[in-house]
This record gives structure tokens, sequence and C-alpha cells, in this order.
């Protein structure tokens, strides 16, 4: 490979990082079994395909499944410190796959790197956060022709994705991969919920148990991360917006109040809404000393850091992904992992297991713009709900695990109205 077509920290890493991708392969079956198809039938042939994907170990074997399908890959990070420096490097090296990801990197060579795979003139296009779509529609809309399709893989693009469809500015079909049964209650619910734990702890090494832990959002990530701190002993709080997921928090058994009351009482604050500025500076100054801040949604603008970087008196790093403030009050907040996705930046991100359905289905959405070639629309599509019961089938199987089958009479009776009581 030429030394132009990649941009990584340091080859010399390759091989600690291909002992990795070869670890989280083998938790990975349903993805394997789709790389042993796609070697057989190469639907991607002649394809070329760039994806914006946290570059970690899991996303190496989507890299590798995608190119086994015979697509022309190229990867770039899709944020800037979720990057595992020796799983680029491994990419590159052993794999051959142009990877352009450097953990740490600044604004402008994060979109340096986004427009180096776009450079590919890919056919589709695979985004975690939207920022590819994002680039085209704004910058590059001339090769917005050239691509098949767009997918998606997470809650905050599809959000962004959904605004522009309503807005009439989407161009290119786009598959909303975060949709999908086999993602959200699984990806979200307990990749996030263990992966933030994990971030927080690694950061921090701080006890949880006895704790009160503030989960701000009650999403799929916010119902998996409530549960998981409150496994490990917090006092679990929730804060809401939305009075539907507000009450199922509360019938979860947790504690729901808003922002400004969590603020005063909190030891631990994680953000997972999707949305800015949720814990804004003022909320910061009522906070009892010490208190730990992180987010686990997929921008960090969910706490309002900004406005803490211009208030605070002064701030030091008092561990690796510890930012400690002092206020103007004197009090002081820590800020985990410069308030960017605390899983990824602190911790490896989600397990393999869960990364396996997700990715299973980014893969399937590839093969999905191929298969319909012409016929999309510029929309946000979704996954069928057959596909989605198979790879929960492929899944089951992978672990082991038999269920039962409808017998004859219970389809009939399920598919018919006249028997009652
Ligand atoms: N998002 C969250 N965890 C991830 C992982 N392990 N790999 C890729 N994307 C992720």
């Amino acid at each position: 490979m030429s030394t132009q077509n990649y941009d990584v920290k340091d080859l010399t890493l390759a091989a600690k990082g291909k002992l990795r991708i070869e670890w989280a392969a083998k938790s990975m079956p349903v993805l394997k079994l789709i790389e042993e198809r796609f070697k057989k039938t190469k639907p991607l042939k002649g394809l070329t395909l760039a994806a914006c994907l946290h570059v970690t170990a899991e996303t190496a074997n989507l890299m590798k499944t995608l190119k086994a399908g015979g697509a022309n890959v190229s990867l770039c990070a899709s944020n800037p410190l979720s990057t595992q420096d020796d799983v680029a490097a491994s990419l590159v090296k052993d794999f051959g796959i142009p990877t352009y990801a450097i953990k740490g990197e600044n604004t402008t060579s994060y979109y340096k790197h986004l427009n180096d795979v776009l450079d590919t003139h890919p056919h589709i296009t695979m985004d975690d956060g939207a920022d590819l779509v994002s680039l085209l529609h704004k910058e590059r809309q001339s090769q917005l022709k050239e691509i098949l399709g767009s997918s998606e893989e997470t809650t905050t693009g599809v959000i962004r994705l959904r605004a522009m469809a309503n807005d009439k500015a989407l161009k290119i079909p786009v598959f909303a991969v975060n949709e999908s049964n086999t993602k959200h209650m699984f990806d979200n619910r307990y990749g996030t919920g263990q992966s933030t734990i994990d971030g927080i702890l690694r950061a921090t090494n701080m006890l949880l148990a006895g704790k009160t832990f503030v989960v701000c959002g009650y999403g799929w990530c916010g119902r998996g991360l409530a549960s998981r701190a409150r496994g490990l002993g917090s006092h679990v709080v929730v804060t809401e917006v939305d009075p539907i997921k507000a009450l199922e928090a509360v019938m979860d058994g947790f504690q729901v109040m808003p922002i400004k009351t969590a603020a005063k009482i909190g030891d631990f604050f994680v953000t997972v809404t999707g949305d800015k500025n949720v814990i804004t500076y003022a909320h910061m100054l009522t906070m009892k000393d010490g208190a730990v801040l992180a987010n686990s949604g997929h921008f960090n603008v969910e706490i309002e850091l900004d406005e803490l970087e211009k208030r605070a008196k002064s701030k030091r790093e008092v561990r690796g992904n510890v930012v400690e403030f002092t206020l103007k009050n004197g009090k002081h907040v820590c800020v985990l992992a410069e308030g960017r996705l605390v899983n990824l930046a602190a911790a490896e991100g989600h397990p393999a297991e869960v990364m396996d359905m997700s990715f299973a289905n980014q893969a399937l959405a590839a093969e999905f713009f191929v298969k319909h070639k012409g016929k999309l629309e510029a929309k946000v599509y979704t996954i069928v709900p057959t596909m989605d019961q198979e790879i929960a089938r492929l899944k089951l199987r992978a672990m082991g695990v038999k269920i039962d089958v409808l017998t004859k009479e219970q389809k009939k009776y399920l598919s018919s109205w006249e028997e009652g009581t």
C-alpha cells in the first residue's frame, strides 16, 4: 500500500491491534457467518464503500466482512477520541484497509480524514453520527449522484437524518441501523450500560456503591446505564423530558426529578440524551464538591463545557481522562474524557457480543443498497422485521439457546379473530 492512502499513529502497533481484532472476532459469530457468505457470493463486488465509525476491534471485523464481500473499503474515525491506534495500524498493515484515524486528533485532522475517505468516491457510505452524509450534502453535493445509499449506526445520527428528510434536504436513501431491534435493544442498552460504567471506573477507580448516580435521559442507553449503576450499588436518579420515559423510569424503581434538583445530590452524572446543554454551568455551581461528570451521548455537547472552560477559575488534569475544574465558588467538578463518549474514550466501547448484531445489520444494509439499486427513494429506511428476527435467531443459535416454535394450531389461532371466551 502506498504511504498516501492511510493516516494512523504508528504502524508498529499493528501486531497488538491484530490480536485484539482476533479476540473480538471470537465473540462476533453472526458477523462471521455473513463474512463467510460474502466471501462466496461477493455481493459488494466492484463497489467502493467509505465508513466513518469508531475505529475499534469490532469495527475492524466489520471492515473485513465488507472487504470479503468484494468492496473497496476505507475507514475514518467518527469521534476524535475513540480510535484504537493499534487497531488502526493493523487495519492498514495486516488487512490492507486504508484507515485515517488517530486517537486525540484535532478537528482539522478529523475533517481531513472524512474528506480522505470521500475522495475515494464511495457508492455506499456508513456513518456513526451522520458526519459523512452531512459533509456530502453540505460540501460535496456533486458526489451525491454516485451514492447508492448510506447506513447510520446511532440514535443521534438517525435524529439528524430524520431532520434532513423532514426538511426535504436529504438527497440519498439512508438505512437507520439503530432502528433495528437487534441493534438498539442490545447495543444501546447492554453495550452502553456496561461500557459507560467501564469508562468511568477505568478513569476514576471510584466506588459506585452507596453513591448517587444521576442518569440524564432514559432512552435505551439510559435504561441500560441506570440498571448497571444500580447493580453496582448506586442510588440511581433519572432525569427526563419525556413523560412516558420518566414514568417508565419511576416504575423501574428509579427516583425521577429535574436536573436542577438532581444537580444538588449527585456524586456521578452521566448524560445520554442526544441533546445539548443538559447539564449547564449553572447546575455545576450547585453540585457537591468533587462531583464527577461524564457523557455517553454521541456528541460532546450534552454538558455545557464551553461555559465551564470560560468561567472556571482553573483546571488541571488529575488522572488520565479526568480534568478537575475549580469553580468560582471554590468547589470542584471532574469532567471525564473531555465530555466525549466516555465508554469509547476511557474504555474500549461496547463489547463485541453486542457489536456483532449491530454490525450484522450494517453489513446487511450495504447488501440492501445493492439489491435495491435504482429503486430506493431519498428517505430513511429501516430493517424488515423478518431480517431483524433472522439476526436474533442466528445469535441465539451461536449462543446455544433453543426456543419454541408455534404449532399449526397456535399459528391459526393468532391469525384468526373468531375464537374468543
Ligand atoms: N460504539 C460503541 N461501542 C463501539 C465499538 N466497540 N465499536 C464500534 N462502535 C462502537
